[in-house]
């Protein structure tokens, strides 16, 4: 088993203008996994990747890339990874293929072998069709895919993709997917930022939660559900008579168990936070029965890495 450090992090500071951007963060990302830094707008995660691809310097901490440091030793480190930014690097006025032959001869491929990595690459992104259009017709998807494909002309060590799939339909979105598990699969390290929780919990082995600069949580998909017993059963009434009984009724079972009440105009909800939706289903329906009134729907909603999301950053949100 692979144990050695992809990414090490620690103690790692970057302000802007007085303003904290990164604050203290650590972090570890083991040789061959899949790490996904999750955050909101604003967050840190461009300002993160910009340190570790040696774009940007660091104001404290240290940090490595292959075990090299990417302040002393940026040379190296840049040598080992590709990166997919924010912005895209690709040259609008050049066709697809054009541009990924132009990088594959900057990374000095002869020009057959950069000939025939473009038409893989091309193909793999499903490009093939519009590989000879200039790159100024393409769909924003198409310019998106082109761009990751730009940044595996040469297989890198370490991949760095900063939001791959932000603004991609589901269909683009899967290309990108699967090409990460195919790269992770062949050993490659890739880290990844994105603001969507499904992605994170679809390719991560491991899974930080960013929010203003601090790293509020880090785990397994599993490991972050668990930080919130958000699992609740949600108990429906059209009629508002209904549901106040109900409300008094419940609060009377189940205390002060955090019922959480969601009135908006159409539906009266009732929700019971709780491990154990089959139990908390039994007794309320017959405490409401006993009392003279009927739930019109019940849902179980199971915790999601939203939950964990919202609960993660509200917390962070009152401690301002
Ligand atoms: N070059 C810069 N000069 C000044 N402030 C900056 C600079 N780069 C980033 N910031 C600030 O640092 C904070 C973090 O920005 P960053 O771009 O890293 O966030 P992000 O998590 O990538 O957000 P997004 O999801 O919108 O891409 C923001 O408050 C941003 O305004
Ligand atoms: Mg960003």
């Amino acid at each position: 088993m692979k144990t050695e450090l992809a990414i090490g992090v620690s103690r790692l500071r970057k302000s802007f203008g007085g303003k904290a951007a990164l604050a203290d963060i650590d972090l570890s990302v083991p040789a061959g996994s899949v790490f996904a830094l999750l955050g909101p707008n604003g967050a840190g995660k461009s300002t993160l990747v910009a340190i570790l691809t040696t774009l940007l310097r660091a104001d404290g901490g240290t940090a490595t890339v292959g075990g090299l440091d990417v302040g002393r030793q940026a040379a190296a480190v840049r040598n080992l990874l590709s990166v997919t930014s924010q912005a895209s690097a690709v040259d609008e006025f050049l066709t697809g293929r054009e541009n990924l032959t132009m990088i594959g001869r900057l990374h000095l491929l002869g020009g057959a072998k950069a000939i025939s990595r473009a038409d893989k690459l091309l193909r793999d992104f499903d490009l093939h069709g519009a590989a000879d259009r200039k790159v100024s017709t393409y769909s924003g998807g198409m310019v998106r895919r082109l761009d990751l494909a730009m940044s595996l002309v040469r297989r890198p060590e370490v991949l760095f993709l900063d939001e791959p799939t932000t603004g991609l339909d589901p269909r683009s979105r899967l290309a990108v997917w699967n090409a990460v598990r195919g790269l992770s699969k062949q050993g490659v390290t890739v880290f990844l930022t994105t603001q969507y929780l499904e992605e994170a919990d679809q390719l991560a082995d491991s899974i930080a939660v960013l929010n203003d600069g601090r790293i509020v949580a880090q785990g397994t998909a599993d490991e972050l559900k668990r930080l919130v017993p958000a699992g609740h059963v949600e108990f429906g009434f059209q009629d508002p008579q209904d549901f106040g009984k109900a409300l008094t009724l419940i609060r009377a079972e189940r205390g002060n168990a955090g019922n959480n009440v969601n009135k908006d105009d159409e539906f009266l909800t009732v929700r019971v936070a709780t491990t154990d939706s089959a139990a908390v289903i039994t007794s309320v329906v017959a405490s409401l029965s006993a009392g003279g009134c009927t739930a019109s729907s019940i849902a179980i909603i199971k915790p999601t890495l939203d939950d964990v999301f919202l609960a993660l950053t509200a917390k962070q949100e009152a401690k301002q």
